[in-house]
C-alpha cells in the first residue's frame, strides 16, 4: 500500500483527509467494520442457539471438555467461511449482482486470460515485495446460484504491486471461466498431507505447485477454468514471484493427489442446516491430526467498502445509491448503517444532549466505530488500528486511543481467530492472537478481518490461494521430504506381510538391504522352491532358482572367472559387431518407416548373449533355430515362474499322481517345456564342443570355461557349465533389451540430456567414427546415462526374492527360517535422500557435484545372489547407448498438424518390468553418420 511520499521540501507529504487516500482508507476501515460487525452478529446468534440447547438438556452438557472444545473450535474456525459468504452476498445485494452471471462461451473464456494478461501483465517496475501471508478465498457459497470465488481483496496484495482493481478483474475473469466448465481440477489437500505425518505448509505449497506446474503441460486433461489459472499463473503472477491455487479437501479421495471438483455440488456446508451435525472439519474426517494451514491474510469486501464510503460523503447521487443500496442488502446491513450514522453524529454533537440521552453506540470493532481514529481516514491509523495516528485523517474528538477496546491491542487482529500451539486451545475476539502485529510492516495486523485464523478446509469447498511462489530449489527439497516422509510414514525400514501363508519380508533402507542380504548373506542367499517349475519341468538347475548349496556355488564360481570385468574384455569385438547390425535395422526403420524397436531390442541383446555365450553367430533376418528356441524357453520359464499360476505348487503331492488322472494336465505341459529346456541347455553346448574341436572358438563363456579344466572334463563339470551358459542366455538376453527399451523412452521424454550426450561424443569421438569401448574413459556423460538407465526405471522393481535358510532377527524383528525377502529395489533407486528428483532422468546426478551412488549398486541384486552378468549388461548398454546416439535423434512423434505426439512413462507389471510402449521417431543425424551405418 502506497503509505506516503516525500515533498520536495524532504518532509513527508500529508495526504488531505478528504482526498482519494483518505477516502479509500475510510472505505476500507468501514469495510472492515461492516465485516466485523457481521462476524460477530453472526457469532452471538450461533453462541444464544448452543446455551438454549445446552438449556435444554442439561445431560447432553455434560460432554466431555475435550470434545466439547474440540466441536466449538471447529465451529468457530468454520465460520471463518461462513462470514466470507455472508459478506459476499451482503455485496451481491449492495450491487444488486445476486443472479448468476453471465456465462462465458467457450471462446470467450479463450480470450478472458488474454483481455486479463493485455491490461495487467506486465511486470512492476521495482521489484515486488514478499506476500507476507497466503490470500484464501473460499468458493462461493456451495449451492449458490453463483459459482466462482467470492469477491474479496486482501490488502496485502498491494505489498506485491497488485490493486484491487486488478485483483478483482481477475476475479471477475476467473469466475467468468468457471462458468461453461462444468468442473475445475483441483489439488486436493487431503492427498497431499498424508495419513499421519504432519507436514510442514511450505513443503505441502512446494509440491502442490510442482505438481500443477507438471499438470499444467497436460492441457488436453485441463478444463477451460484450469488453462486460464495456468495462463495467468504463467504471465502475471510467476514474474510477481506469486502463485494461484485452487485447493480443495476431500478424504474421500485421498489416494488422489488431483481431484476433479464441481462448484455446483451440493456440498456437506451447503446443505446442513446445523453444521454441527455435517460440517467436518478435516482433523476429524480424516484421522489426520496436525495438518498445519497457517494464518491468511484479512479479506476486505469492495462493495462493502463503496458503500460506507457513499455514506461518509452523503451528497445527493450517493445517498440515493447507499439508500437503495441498503434496501437491497436486507436488515443487518441497513441497521449497522444506522448505528455508524447515530454514532457519527454523536461524535460530532458530543455536547448535544440527544447523543448523551441514547448513550454511546457500542461497536464490536474500532473500525466499525465512525468515531474511532482506526477508521478516520488516517492511513497510519488504519494501519496500527488507530494507535498510531499520523494527524492525517480527519479530526477525531475525545480519541478513544485510551480505550479499553484499543490503544496497544489494537494491534491485534479484529476477529482474530488464533489456534494455539495445543490442541482446542482457541482464542477469539478482539485482542486475540489474530493479527501479527507489525506496525507498518505487512500491514496485516490491523487489517485482520476473516483471518488471524489457521484457515480449515471444509469438505468438497473450494479455495482459490494466492501465495509466494517456491523457488525450485524448495519445491525439489520439498519433493525429496515427502517421498522420504512418505516412505517411512509407510513402511519403516523394513516391513511384511503374508500371503498364502508365506511370510515375505521387503526392505526399504539400503541399510537393512545390506546388513540382511549382504552381511547376513549366508543365511538369507537361497532362492524360494517352486513346485512347478523347479521340480516338475526341471528348471531346477538353472541358476537364478537354485538354493543355496553345493552345486549352487560351483556354479557361481566358475561364472565368476568368465564374468569379471577384466575377463569380460574379449567380448568386446562381438558386442560391436551386433551393435552395428542393431544400428543398420534402425536405419532400415527409420527410412521405410517402420516400427520395429523392441524385436531389434530383443534381437540385439539375445545375439549378444549367443555370441558372448557360445560364439554363435545367429543370421540376420533369419529363423534363428538357436534364437527361437531361447525365445520359446524364456516365455515358458516365465510361464512356469508365474506366482499362483500352478495348483501343484500350492498342494505338492499333485506332482506324484499319474498323468491319466483329472486335473493333473499340468504334467502334460512340463514335459513339453522340459524337452525345449533341455535342447537350449545341450544344443548350443555340443555346438561349441563341435567348434572347439575344429580350432573356431576359444573365446566364448563355455570354451573359456572347459579351458580351464586342463583334463579330460567330468559330467557334473559339463552339466555346470552347460546350465550356467542356458541360466546366463535365460537371464541376460530379456533384461538387457527391457533396459534399453526404457532408455529410448528416456530419450524421447529428455531431450537435452540426449542433446548432451550427443555433444560430449561429437567432441569426443568426431563424426568420421563411432564410438567404441576404447573411448569409454572419455565419455563420462554417456557413462552415467547407463547408470541412469538402469537407475530411472528399475528393471526389477522388487528385486529378485531371497529365502533364508536359518531363524534370524534383526534390529528387534524376528525373521524365521523360509521367509522370502525382497529389497524395494526401485524405492531404493529412487530414494530422495540418495538421489536428489528422482523421477527425473539426470544423468548428471552421477557426476560432479552431485556424485551420487551408481544406481548398478541397487539394481543388479544383492549378496549372494547379486547379478553375474552385470559387467556384460554394462558393456552392452554402453556401446549400445554410445553408437545409437552418435547416428540419430530420438524424438516424440509429430502428428499430421506437426505437434508433438505426446508420450508417457508407464511401466507395465511383472517381477522383470518392462515400460509401456511409447511413440517414438528415430531419424538419423546427417548423411555423413548415415555413412557410418554398416
Ligand atoms: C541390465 C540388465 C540386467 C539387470 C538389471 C539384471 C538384474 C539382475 C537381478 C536384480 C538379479 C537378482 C539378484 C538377486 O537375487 O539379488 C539378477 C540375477 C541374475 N542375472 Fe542379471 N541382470 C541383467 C543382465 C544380466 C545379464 C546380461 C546376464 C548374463 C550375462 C545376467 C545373468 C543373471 C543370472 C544368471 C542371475 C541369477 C543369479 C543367481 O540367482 O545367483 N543378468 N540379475
Amino acid at each position: 500500500m502506497n503509505r506516503g511520499q516525500d515533498n520536495p521540501d524532504g518532509q513527508r507529504q500529508r495526504w488531505p483527509a478528504g482526498g482519494p487516500v483518505g477516502k479509500m482508507v475510510r472505505g476500507i476501515a468501514a469495510g472492515i467494520g461492516l465485516a466485523s460487525e457481521t462476524y460477530h452478529h453472526h457469532k452471538a446468534n450461533k453462541a444464544s442457539k448452543t446455551q438454549a440447547g445446552r438449556d435444554a438438556d442439561s445431560d447432553t452438557a455434560m460432554v466431555a471438555q475435550d470434545e466439547a472444545e474440540q466441536r466449538h473450535d471447529a465451529h468457530l474456525l468454520q465460520e471463518v467461511d461462513e462470514v466470507a459468504w455472508e459478506l459476499d452476498e451482503a455485496q451481491d445485494q449492495v450491487t444488486g449482482q445476486s443472479s448468476e452471471p453471465h456465462a462465458a462461451t467457450e471462446e470467450e473464456v479463450t480470450g478472458l486470460a488474454d483481455s486479463f494478461l493485455d491490461t495487467h501483465a506486465q511486470a512492476p517496475a521495482y521489484s515486488p515485495g514478499q506476500l507476507s501471508l497466503p490470500v484464501v478465498i473460499t468458493q462461493r457459497r456451495p449451492g449458490s446460484r453463483t459459482k466462482g470465488f467470492v469477491r474479496a481483496y486482501s490488502p496485502v496484495l498491494a505489498d506485491v504491486g497488485i490493486d484491487q482493481a486488478t485483483f478483482l478483474d481477475f476475479l471477475d475473469k476467473l469466475n467468468k471461466s468457471v462458468q461453461p466448465s462444468p468442473w475445475i481440477q483441483a489439488i486436493n489437500l487431503a492427498g497431499l498431507a498424508g495419513n499421519a505425518v504432519p507436514l510442514p505448509f511450505s513443503i505441502l505449497i512446494s509440491v502442490a505447485v510442482k505438481k500443477t506446474t507438471d499438470a499444467a503441460g497436460e492441457l488436453h486433461s485441463r478444463s477451460k477454468t484450469n488453462r486460464f489459472l495456468d495462463r495467468v499463473n504463467e504471465s502475471f503472477f510467476a514474474p510477481r514471484g506469486l502463485v494461484a491455487l485452487v485447493m480443495t479437501w476431500k478424504p474421500s479421495q485421498k489416494a488422489n493427489m488431483f481431484t476433479r471438483a464441481e462448484f455446483d455440488m451440493q456440498s456437506s456446508i451447503a446443505t446442513a442446516a446445523d453444521g454441527s451435525k455435517s460440517r467436518r472439519m478435516f482433523e476429524s474426517s480424516s484421522g489426520a491430526t496436525s495438518f498445519e494451514w497457517p494464518e491468511t491474510a484479512p479479506l476486505v469486501f469492495p462493495a462493502l467498502d463503496e458503500l460506507a464510503d457513499a455514506e461518509d460523503n452523503d451528497d445527493g447521487a450517493a445517498k440515493v445509491k447507499k439508500q437503495s443500496a441498503i434496501k437491497r442488502s436486507g436488515k443487518f446491513v441497513g441497521e449497522y448503517m444506522d448505528k455508524r450514522a447515530r454514532a457519527k453524529w454523536a461524535g460530532e454533537n458530543p455536547d448535544s444532549s440527544m447523543a448523551n440521552a441514547t448513550g454511546q453506540e457500542t461497536f464490536s470493532s474500532r473500525y466499525a466505530d465512525p468515531n474511532h481514529p482506526a477508521s478516520s481516514g488516517d492511513p497510519i491509523a488504519l494501519l496500527t488500528g488507530g494507535s498510531l495516528q499520523a494527524g492525517l485523517g480527519r479530526n477525531i474528538r475525545g480519541s478513544p486511543a485510551n480505550d479499553a477496546r484499543s490503544g496497544l491491542r489494537g494491534r491485534h487482529g479484529l476477529v482474530g481467530l488464533g489456534r494455539g500451539r495445543g490442541r482446542g486451545q482457541l482464542r477469539s475476539g478482539e485482542g486475540s492472537s489474530g493479527g501479527r502485529g507489525g506496525l507498518l510492516g505487512s500491514g496485516i495486523g490491523p487489517l485482520s478481518l476473516v483471518s488471524g485464523a489457521r484457515k480449515l478446509l471444509q469438505d468438497d469447498v473450494l479455495y482459490l490461494m494466492i501465495v509466494q511462489r517456491p523457488t525450485e530449489e524448495q519445491m525439489a527439497e520439498a519433493m525429496t521430504y515427502m517421498n522420504s516422509v512418505r516412505k517411512h510414514e509407510l513402511y519403516g525400514p523394513i516391513s511384511s506381510i503374508k500371503v498364502l501363508g508365506q511370510l515375505i519380508i521387503i526392505l526399504h533402507e539400503k541399510q537393512a538391504v545390506i546388513d540382511i542380504l549382504e552381511t547376513r548373506a549366508l543365511k538369507t542367499a537361497s532362492r524360494p522352491h517352486l513346485v512347478f517349475a523347479n521340480d516338475v519341468v526341471g528348471y531346477k538347475d538353472i541358476m537364478g532358482m537354485m538354493p543355496y548349496n553345493r552345486r549352487f556355488r560351483l556354479h557361481r564360481k566358475l561364472t565368476a572367472t568368465q564374468t569379471s570385468s577384466k575377463s569380460i574384455t574379449r567380448f568386446a569385438p562381438a558386442q560391436e559387431l551386433e551393435v552395428s547390425r542393431f544400428l543398420s535395422q534402425l536405419l532400415a526403420d527409420s527410412e521405410s518407416g517402420s516400427d520395429n524397436l523392441q524385436d531389434h531390442l530383443n534381437r540385439l541383446s539375445g545375439s549378444i548373449m549367443l555370441r558372448v555365450l557360445y560364439n554363435y553367430e545367429t543370421r540376420p533376418g533369419e529363423n534363428d533355430p538357436f534364437v527361437n528356441r531361447a525365445n520359446q524357453v524364456m516365455e515358458e520359464f516365465s510361464k512356469a515362474t508365474s506366482p499362483g499360476a500352478w495348483v501343484v505348487d500350492l498342494i505338492p503331492w499333485l506332482r506324484h499322481l499319474p498323468e491319466w488322472v483329472p486335473g493333473t494336465g499340468f504334467q502334460k505341459t512340463a514335459k513339453i517345456w522340459r524337452n525345449h529346456l533341455m535342447h537350449s541347455v545341450e544344443d548350443p553346448y555340443n555346438y561349441v564342443r563341435e567348434q572347439m574341436a575344429k580350432g573356431n572358438d576359444n573365446v566364448s563363456y563355455v570354451a573359456g570355461l572347459i579351458k580351464d579344466v586342463h583334463r579330460h572334463i567330468d559330467a557334473e563339470e559339463e552339466s555346470v557349465i552347460s546350465w550356467s551358459a542356458a541360466s546366463m542366455l535365460n537371464a541376460g538376453t530379456d533384461t538387457t533389451s527391457a533396459v534399453l527399451f526404457s532408455f529410448f523412452l528416456a530419450m524421447v521424454l529428455s531431450p537435452d540430456v540426449q542433446k548432451s550426450a550427443q555433444e560430449e561424443i561429437d567432441r569426443v569421438v568426431g563424426q568420421s567414427r563411432l564410438p567404441s569401448f576404447e573411448d569409454k574413459a572419455n565419455l563420462p556423460y554417456v557413462q552415467a546415462m547407463v547408470q541412469e538407465t538402469l537407475r530411472w526405471h528399475t528393471l526389477a522393481p522388487m528385486g529378485f526374492p531371497h529365502l533364508t535358510t536359518e531363524d534370524d532377527s534383526y534390529n528387534g524383528y524376528f525373521i524365521p527360517k523360509n521367509t522370502l525377502i525382497m529389497p524395494a529395489a526401485a524405492g531404493l533407486a529412487h530414494d530422495p535422500a540418495v538421489y536428489h528428483s528422482p523421477g527425473d532422468f539426470q544423468p548428471g546426478r552421477f557426476l560432479e557435484p552431485h556424485n551420487e551412488p551408481p544406481a548398478s549398486d541397487v539394481v543388479f541384486g544383492f549378496g549372494r545372489r547379486a547379478c553375474p552378468g552385470r559387467h556384460i549388461a554394462e558393456q552392452t548398454l554402453f556401446l549400445a547407448i554410445a553408437q545409437t546416439l552418435a547416428v540419430f535423434h530420438i524424438r516424440k512423434p509429430v502428428d499430421e498438424n506437426g505437434n508433438d505426439i505426446k508420450v508417457e512413462y508407464h511401466m507395465l507389471p511383472g517381477v522383470i518390468s518392462r515400460v509401456k510402449p511409447f511413440p517414438y521417431s528415430i531419424t538419423v543425424r546427417s548423411d555423413k553418420r548415415r555413412s557410418l551405418i554398416k
